[in-house]
């Protein structure tokens, strides 16, 4: 099994490329089967998940090739509605797979789909809007069977804004019959990529990026050439190893505005955050920051996938920082780790309370998700001494060459094993 060693203390210094966003390529990937054709995806990042989602359309019988950044599927001999279990059960976004393939085919059957264990995570929402279009919602033996002879559009309004319920749906509507509503629908930015990328291809969407998404179905859509946005969950992460370290980083293709609430926070915090003609710039002295109040939200509030690095960040701030999260009811599991490097965080509920310590000590932690994984990985960069990350799999699900990227500008980061 695969350790990541880092040694802290060094400022991080100089350029990083970030990658395409992990949760727009995997949606994408996923609407490609509502068409026949070659669909040419820029700026793929190669991660664990995506190589997943290609594997999950390989046993539908579609062909994907990966080189250099751009992702090429092909779904002409596209010829089944049940995914490999497999790979279904290791990721939640496989499931983003079964609105494409009911709209199109009128069947699909999936097993119940795995990913982070960040919570129940349930999938009523999806559910709930098929079955508003029109589908035949069975569950047994593990498996979930959607049905319906054609899908009909409908008005669907969302308990929570959930980000795959919304992607789901627009996806199954695209081809539905009428016209479709979702209301309180996610606004996050990797909605408004896919509505771009599913318009790009024929379809009618209005309003995404919105809390309305208007759709109108079309007949038949066509495959495209698209470019995936920039990764802001991971541009965000390297933001706070720059701060974390009293770094001074450029970070080149990123979307200011995705990361507002981040660079609004960086900024509370006392860290100064410049856009530049090419990029981001961020520069930290090293010294203490302020403590913040963070409470995850969805879109455009504070994004839950930013949480566990910022709590990583707290653990030496001047005073108490309060972290509520709201998204997820099980996303506090990094803090026993950041305790075992010291770190003096409080649990109640689903509020934690981080008093800032002078300094974080390395140990031997455990990475117990993705963005786990990541905190991880910034406390160890601040930290005195050597720290070993265990069961590192869970980041490169998410991050694109992470430890080579962070060795670039300059951290002690090994991979072993
Ligand atoms: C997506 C992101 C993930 C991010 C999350 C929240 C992808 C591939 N993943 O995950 O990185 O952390 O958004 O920003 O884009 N819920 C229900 N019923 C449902 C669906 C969701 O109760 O049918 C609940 C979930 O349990 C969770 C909350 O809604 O508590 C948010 O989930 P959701 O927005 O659906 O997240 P994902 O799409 O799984």
């Amino acid at each position: 099994m695969e350790r990541i060693v880092l040694e802290g203390g060094v400022p991080l210094k100089g350029v990083i490329q970030i990658s395409g966003a992990k949760n727009a390529v995997l949606p994408i990937i996923a609407a490609s089967l509502l068409a026949d054709g070659d669909f040419t995806i820029y700026d793929t990042p190669w991660l664990a998940d995506v190589e997943n989602m290609c594997e999950i359309l390989a046993s539908l019988g579609v062909q994907t090739e990966f080189c250099d950044g751009t992702l090429h599927i092909n779904t002409k001999n596209l010829n089944g509605v049940e995914p490999t279990q497999e790979s279904v059960r290791k990721m939640r976004a496989s499931f983003l797979t079964m609105g494409p393939l009911l709209t199109r085919f009128g069947k699909v059957k999936m097993c119940l789909p795995g990913g982070c264990a960040i919570g129940a995570r349930p999938i009523d929402l999806h559910l709930k809007g098929f079955e508003a279009l029109g589908a035949q919602i069975t569950i047994g033996e593990g498996h979930i069977t959607a049905e319906a002879d054609h899908l009909i559009g409908s008005k669907i309004y969302l308990d929570f804004p959930s980000v795959g319920a919304t992607e789901n749906i627009m996806m199954a509507a695209v081809l539905a019959e009428g016209n479709t509503n979702i209301e309180n629908a996610a606004a996050e930015p990797e909605i408004v990529d896919l509505a771009n990328f599913l318009n790009a291809m024929g379809a009618k969407i209005k309003g995404a990026g919105t809390k309305i998404i208007r759709i109108q179905g079309v007949n038949s859509l066509q495959a495209i050439t698209h470019t995936v946005i920039p990764d802001r969950v991971e541009a965000g992460s390297f933001l706070v190893a720059a701060a974390a370290t009293g770094g001074d980083l450029l970070l080149l293709n990123v979307i200011e505005q995705h990361l507002q609430s981040i660079i609004a926070k960086l900024k509370e915090a006392g860290i100064a955050v410049e856009e530049e003609y090419d990029g981001l710039r961020i520069r930290s002295d090293g010294g203490r920051l302020q403590p913040l109040d963070i409470k995850t939200l969805p879109y455009p509030g504070f994004a839950t996938d930013m949480q566990p690095q910022f709590m990583a960040l707290m653990t030496r701030a001047k005073g108490t920082s309060v972290v509520a999260e709201t998204v997820f009811e099980n996303r506090f599991m990094h803090v026993a780790e950041l305790q075992k490097m010291g770190a003096d965080i409080r649990i109640e509920g689903n509020v934690a309370r981080i008093q800032g310590i002078e300094s974080l000590t390395g140990a031997d932690v455990t990475a117990t998700d993705l963005r786990a994984g990541a905190a991880l990985v910034i406390a160890g960069l601040m930290a005195k001494g050597c720290t070993r990350i265990n069961e590192v799999y869970h980041i490169d699900r998410g991050y694109e060459k992470f430890c080579a990227k962070l060795e670039k500008v300059g951290a002690r980061i090994k991979r072993i094993g």
